[in-house]
């Protein structure tokens, strides 16, 4: 598998209608699942370390912008690869003085020098499952940490997708997101990979969460989420999801919700993992 393949789903973002949807997948992701995810970074004091916080592959940076808020007296640096991602950021975001973005690549680059030992934690959100060498990445992230950093991944795991009753358009949701995921490289089992490949860093592993989030939690709009990611699907993969593929989801999910109402439950797999350098 070739390099660009194997940098999954956001290798290329050319078209503003594709980034727009990222955009739009972005801000869904920030807003539904982000509540537990501070709860859970809180509980296993995320704050207490009194440093910097580097956010790897911050993409536009709302995810980041959404932390520093609830986190305020944090200071965050993004780093992120695509620049058109970052402009967004600065011409979207409100600016606050406690979050700021820097492109950079970290496989091919150095940190920026206004961000390298600036932080003693680090957090790489949704981003390993879209590189092509994901030890490389976290075996930087361990150099780059002083002893006692700590770094946190949230990745998905598919293993833990479900929806009760059975859902025919939510079965066609996972099967296009398998087969995208195997013809571009992205990894579906990155949560479950992470805190070995931690380990084999040399990370001391400490918290590991498997943390499938509900629609009982984040509402009935886990749909509309499931209903944008095949959106972007078929930006990025039109020979695997087409337009009528798109539009056939869509009116499963409407038959759907029209026979059960709101008496069924779904899940979106995340897997959580903090570690520290020994
Ligand atoms: C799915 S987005 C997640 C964005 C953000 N962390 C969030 O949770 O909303 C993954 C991001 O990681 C970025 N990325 C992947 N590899 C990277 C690298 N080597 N250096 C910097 N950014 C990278 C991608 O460009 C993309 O914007």
């Amino acid at each position: 598998m070739n390099i660009e393949k194997h940098s999954g789903m956001m290798t290329e973002l050319h078209s503003d209608t594709l980034v727009q949807t990222w955009d739009s997948i972005l801000a869904i992701q920030t807003d539904l699942f982000g509540p537990e995810e501070v709860n859970l970074l809180k509980s296993w004091g995320f704050e207490e370390n009194g440093g910097g916080v580097l956010d790897i592959g911050c993409g536009n940076g709302a995810y980041g912008h959404f932390l520093a808020k609830e986190f305020p007296y944090v200071k965050f640096y993004g780093i992120e690869k695509h620049p058109n991602l970052i402009r967004n950021a600065q011409e979207k975001l409100i600016k606050i003085n406690n979050y700021s973005i820097f492109n950079c690549d970290l496989n091919t680059h150095l940190l920026p020098d206004d961000v390298a030992g600036q932080f003693n934690q680090c957090l790489l959100r949704l981003v390993l499952q879209h590189c092509p060498d994901p030890f490389k990445i976290i075996k930087k992230v361990y150099d780059s940490l002083p002893k006692g950093g700590r770094i946190f991944v949230i990745e998905e795991d598919d293993d833990f997708f479900k929806m009760y009753p059975d859902c025919k358009a939510f079965n066609d949701v996972v099967r296009i997101w398998k087969t995208v995921c195997e013809t571009e490289g992205t990894e579906r089992y990155m949560g479950a990979k992470v805190p070995i490949l931690l380990k084999r860093a040399g990370f001391n592993v400490k918290k590991v969460k498997v943390l499938p989030q509900s629609n009982f939690e984040v509402g009935p709009q886990l749909i509309d989420y499931l209903i944008e990611s095949v959106n972007l699907m078929h930006l990025t993969n039109k020979e695997i999801v087409s337009l009528e593929r798109v539009a056939s989801i869509k009116q499963g999910f409407d038959r759907y919700l029209e026979k059960h109402e709101d008496h069924w439950f779904a899940t979106y797999p995340e897997i959580v993992t903090m570690a520290e350098k020994i």
